[in-house]
């Protein structure tokens, strides 16, 4: 299991975030999993014209750790240009709930990104829907 070094967590997800494709809110996010094999896979929010389809940073992450076959998710951190960080939104704490429902999430403005706030996924979305077949 690996050592958890958050403000390089969170330097991963800043840097992912200079890759966002945010034209139409200009409010970039980026975020950054870790594995419990050390593994960082960092993902940033991508807009569209057709404003709904937008992907937040976190599922945009999420995804692409998911589809490269990465699984057990210790962490993942979240940065944006916002005072005290952003929060996750509800449609990415469902996809953690689900996928990465033991990871601390790490929230931090990229202008202060020493400041770290930390939360569980469980504290962030109590009684979570599950599909139990
Ligand atoms: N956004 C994220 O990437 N993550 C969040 O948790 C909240 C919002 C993005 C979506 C959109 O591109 C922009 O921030 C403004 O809502």
């Amino acid at each position: 299991m690996v050592a958890i070094n958050k403000l390089e967590l969170v330097r991963a997800a800043a840097r992912a975030r200079e890759r966002a494709v945010a034209p139409y809110s200009k409010f970039k996010v980026g975020a950054a999993l870790l594995t419990k094999t050390g593994e960082i896979i960092s993902g940033a929010n991508v807009e569209s014209a057709s404003y709904g389809l937008t992907c937040c940073a976190e599922r945009v992450a999420l995804f692409t750790a998911l589809t490269a076959g990465k699984r057990n998710f210790v962490a993942v951190a979240v940065v944006a240009r916002t005072a005290g960080g952003p929060m996750p939104c509800g449609a990415c704490r469902q996809l953690l709930a689900e996928h990465a429902p033991k990871a601390k999430v790490f929230v931090a403005d990229s202008g202060a990104p020493n400041a770290i706030k930390v939360f569980s996924v469980r504290e962030l979305l109590p009684a979570a829907f599950v599909l139990k077949p």
